[in-house]
């Protein structure tokens, strides 16, 4: 068994482990509750102090006494050093707490303030709306998932109609008799519009279409169409031909010229593919059109003896990415408003 500590070597080993604490503590607040363990009332230190009383030599009491007073002494200057660096480090850590970043403040406040775009098609759609509701035409609207009959079969294409293959389309899987598919164009809410609107009928009816395509430079599966109708006594090929070329002038320039090219849609009788003249000799294909077949007429509830029409449709994303000499369709679409901000 060890011998009893003398009350020097009790004093030692408090200081030494006192000067450790003090090291220690990771705040001022640890710091305190340390000293306080060491020299307060019920300190360690306090605790030897009042052991002397046992020491029956008064020399060697009164060394005692002062090593004590020492080293309590010794713990406080540590202490304030300690607690010295600990305020320094507390105050840096509030500081940084506390930081406002000016520059992201101003950067949201400039961001709050930046004004949205629309999309290019966007664009492009509401410009054609403008030009031929200009011309006399009203808007119509269609849904984008589509029965087989309005998508196909009223439009002069019965079941397994070989020119059904002009068109990849998206199948949907429901109980609905007969397929529902994803709109392949915009020709079906001819029809909606047939049966629903008295003739005579000026319509455009811009909207949403899909393809089973794999996305390339010239290729999207979902792209927009604007489809046109004229519905009314005596329409004939001329007024089709005269149509195409005051929207052409009144959409790109009195410098812009059409001109048709025999065709075949089923849905058209005679069909045409219009082209767009630019200024400089080159053309823009743009899209189909033709008189309204009247199996068509009769689908929408029209007798093709009293009335006559025609139709068009062509691509709008094709001709916002002419227009503004965007290289690839899918930057159209990335989201990335760097892109969309370039054309306002
Ligand atoms: N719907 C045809 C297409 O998608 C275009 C068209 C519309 C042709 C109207 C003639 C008449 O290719």
């Amino acid at each position: 068994m060890a011998s009893e500590s003398t009350p020097q070597q009790l004093l030692a080993t408090a200081l030494a482990d006192g000067l450790a604490q003090i090291e220690a503590s990771d705040s001022t607040d640890a710091l305190k509750a340390v000293l306080t363990g060491l020299t307060g009332k019920k300190g360690s230190l306090v605790a030897i102090r009042s052991s002397l009383g046992k020491v029956d030599d008064l020399e060697a009491r009164k060394a005692l006494g002062q090593l004590v007073n020492e080293a309590m002494t010794t713990l406080e200057e540590a202490s304030v050093v300690r607690s010295r660096a600990l305020r320094a480090n507390e105050f840096a850590a509030q500081i940084e707490q506390e930081r406002v970043d000016l520059t992201e403040l101003a950067m949201s406040a400039q961001a709050s303030r930046r004004r949205g775009r629309m999309h290019l098609v966007t664009q492009a759609t509401e410009r054609l709306e403008d030009v031929f509701v200009g011309l006399g035409f009203q808007i119509a609207e269609g849904p984008e998932v589509e029965t087989d009959f309005y998508n196909f079969e009223a439009l002069n294409m019965p079941p397994s109609h070989p020119a059904r293959s002009m068109w990849d389309t998206l199948f949907i899987e429901s109980d609905i008799e007969g397929s529902v598919v994803l709109r392949t164009h915009t020709s079906p809410v001819q029809i909606r519009v047939m049966k629903e609107w008295p003739p005579p009928i000026y319509a455009i009816m811009p909207g949403r279409v899909f393809r089973k395509e794999t996305p390339d430079a010239t290729h999207m599966p979902v792209f927009h169409q604007i489809e046109g109708l004229v519905i009314d006594r005596g329409i004939t090929f001329a007024d089709l031909a005269g149509t195409i070329e005051s929207f052409t002038k009144a959409f790109f320039g009195p410098g812009f010229t059409s001109r048709l090219r025999p065709s075949y849609f089923p849905f058209t009788e005679p069909s045409a593919e219009f082209d767009i003249r630019r200024p400089d000799g080159s053309w823009i294909e743009l899209g189909g059109c033709g008189m309204v077949h009247p199996h068509v007429l009769r689908a929408g509830g029209l007798d093709p003896n009293e009335w006559s029409g025609f139709a068009f449709g062509f691509g709008i994303d094709r001709m916002a990415k002419e227009r503004h000499g965007v290289e690839d369709l899918r930057d159209m679409y990335s989201d990335d408003v760097r892109f969309t901000e370039q054309f306002s």
